[in-house]
């Protein structure tokens, strides 16, 4: 009996655990990201803005985050000058893939706009 509830308890921890756990997104992008001035939402409407659908601004994105440059950037040349442009990301494509797409599904504007008449 003992070691029935002990077993339970052991699995309830290891249950919420996993729940905890934090997304691929939160765990990289979110995590340097919050100590910045240029928030992540600003730098997403920056990125729909100029290259305006769902495929282009996952494909330059990928693009940007595996291979940051001077002449792709769209943040300010003040910005860069002072602080420079970031470090290739670390994730493999597949997690590199997987926090662009929460990355979209958080801040896409389509289907959240209402239309009144
Ligand atoms: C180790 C810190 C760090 C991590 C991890 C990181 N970033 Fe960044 N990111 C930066 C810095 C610093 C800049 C500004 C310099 C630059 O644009 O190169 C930046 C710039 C950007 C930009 C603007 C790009 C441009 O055109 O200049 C976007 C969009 C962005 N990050 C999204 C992400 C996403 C999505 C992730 C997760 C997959 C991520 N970042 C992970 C530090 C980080």
């Amino acid at each position: 009996m003992v070691k029935k509830i002990c077993l339970l308890f052991l699995f309830i921890i290891f249950a919420s655990s996993l729940m905890a756990k934090k997304n691929i997104y939160q765990r990289n992008c979110v995590k340097c990201h919050k100590n910045q001035a240029v928030t992540l939402d600003k730098l997403f409407y920056a990125y729909l803005l100029k290259y305006s659908s769902k495929r282009m601004v996952e494909k330059s994105l990928y693009d940007y985050l595996k291979h940051p440059s001077y002449y792709k950037t769209i943040m300010p040349k003040g910005y860069i000058n002072r602080y420079g442009i970031k470090m290739p990301s670390k994730l493999s494509n597949k997690e590199l893939k997987k926090a662009i797409d929460i990355y979209w599904n958080k801040y896409k504007v389509f289907g959240k706009l209402k239309i009144k008449n």
